[in-house]
């Protein structure tokens, strides 16, 4: 069988360091991958030079090279879809206006979904605001593509946190687990080491960092470390000059390979923002959210009954609210449709099950109760 792999924005910086792990087999093994690249008209030339590319790489498993300007034929039964391609933030634009030109871009994406890709289609939206872009996608094929099918890539802010522990402590990276981002993949988000990390000693012992690092080590936890990953990006660009890409596209690769491919291992939960019908940890249903998540099977599952402590939900409930504006401000523009197919689709109704009862005040002001309620039995 031959995974038919989309990739938007293909043409950019993120999609050009993308595309080798996806077509060498580093993601998908020795299954053999066709790869649809998706940009816009004007950079179809310069796509092509990547196309050739790809193909001087003479990898074993890249069957063929499709380079389109038309979601319809880039979707076209795709197994597997990689959203990278968007609006970018302007110098001087509100974020507002950047979820605007997005939401648009992101409807058009999810109604070619809904037209033309595999019914078990898995999309990994990558472009920013992540997290919203992905939730409007998703809403827009809803009636015929699972919201489970869906993540926004939170992976890169997890591997930033395991990065920065591995090197306080002097470690190799793979032995620092369970890291989790939650929230907004942007300056809300909230990396929390101290909850369920541990490292793995040689021997495969698991130590809690909470107990196992000395007090110093744990109060840079609790301060230094959050603000350096919150702000890495940002950081990234002030010194690159450019924002990250080949991070960003390894941690894209590997969180498809997680997902999708080896699962997680015995114990390890990973970073993915996802679609929270559950009002898991008592964070707002109806929003893309980024939690710890174990996959198997190619599905993602949230890691539930962790114990949080008061400031750590004060941090998710920032990053929610932040979610909850961008939702409203991406709503505004496709809400009209979506309230009629709230009264036609029952699936529509179980996915948007606290927005079809009220406004989304009344969404917001429920989520505030269930976390008051949550806050005062701490
Ligand atoms: N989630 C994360 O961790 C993360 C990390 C880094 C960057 N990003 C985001 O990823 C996105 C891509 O970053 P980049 O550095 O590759 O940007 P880039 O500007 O180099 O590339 C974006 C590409 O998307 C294309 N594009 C724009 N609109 C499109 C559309 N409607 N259909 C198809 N293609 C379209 C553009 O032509 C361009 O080639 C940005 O939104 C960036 O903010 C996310």
């Amino acid at each position: 069988m031959t995974i038919k792999i989309a990739v938007s924005g293909a043409a950019g910086q993120i999609g050009y360091a993308l595309l080798p792990h996806l077509a060498n087999g580093h993601v998908f093994g020795h299954e053999q991958v066709e790869l649809r690249l998706l940009e816009i008209p004007q950079a179809l030339k310069s796509l092509a030079g990547t196309r050739y590319e790809l193909l001087d790489c003479a990898f074993p498993t890249l069957s063929d090279v499709i380079c389109t300007a038309d979601p319809l034929e880039a979707f076209d039964n795709a197994d597997v879809v990689v959203l990278v391609g968007g609006f970018p933030r302007l110098k001087g634009m509100q974020r507002k206006d950047l979820i605007t030109r997005n939401t648009s871009i992101f409807t058009s994406m999810g109604q070619a979904l809904n037209d033309v890709a595999a019914s078990d289609v898995k999309v990994l939206v990558v472009a920013n605001p992540a997290n919203t872009n992905c939730l409007v996608t998703l809403k827009e094929c809803s009636s015929r593509i699972n919201p489970k099918n869906f993540c926004a890539l939170t992976y890169l802010d997890h591997q930033r946190a395991k990065g920065q522990i591995a090197q306080r402590l002097g470690v190799s990276a793979n032995k620092v687990k369970n890291v989790t981002i939650w929230g907004n993949h942007s300056e809300t988000l909230y990396p929390d080491a101290l909850t369920d990390g541990y490292l793995v000693d040689e021997v495969g012992n698991k130590m809690p960092l909470k107990s196992t690092l000395s007090a110093e080590d744990v109060d840079w936890l609790k301060g230094a470390f959050v603000s350096t990953v919150q702000n890495r990006g940002k950081k990234v660009i002030e010194i690159r000059g450019s924002s990250s890409a080949m991070s960003a596209a390894i941690s894209a690769a590997d969180c498809l390979k997680k997902w999708l491919v080896t699962g997680t291992q015995d114990g390890e939960t990973i970073s993915m923002a996802v679609y929270n019908d559950q009002g898991y940890y008592g964070i707002a249903k109806d929003i893309v959210f980024s939690f710890p998540c174990v996959c198997k099977n190619g599905e993602w599952i949230v890691k539930e009954g962790l114990t949080l402590s008061k400031l750590a939900y004060e941090r998710l409930e920032i990053s929610q609210n932040e979610l909850l504006e961008e939702r409203e401000a991406a709503l505004e523009l496709i809400e009209p449709k979506l309230k009629r197919s709230i009264s036609t689709s029952s699936s529509t109704i179980s996915m948007m099950s606290t927005a079809s009862e009220g406004s989304l005040s009344d969404v917001k002001s429920s989520s505030v109760v269930e976390r008051n309620a949550i806050l005062s039995k701490i």
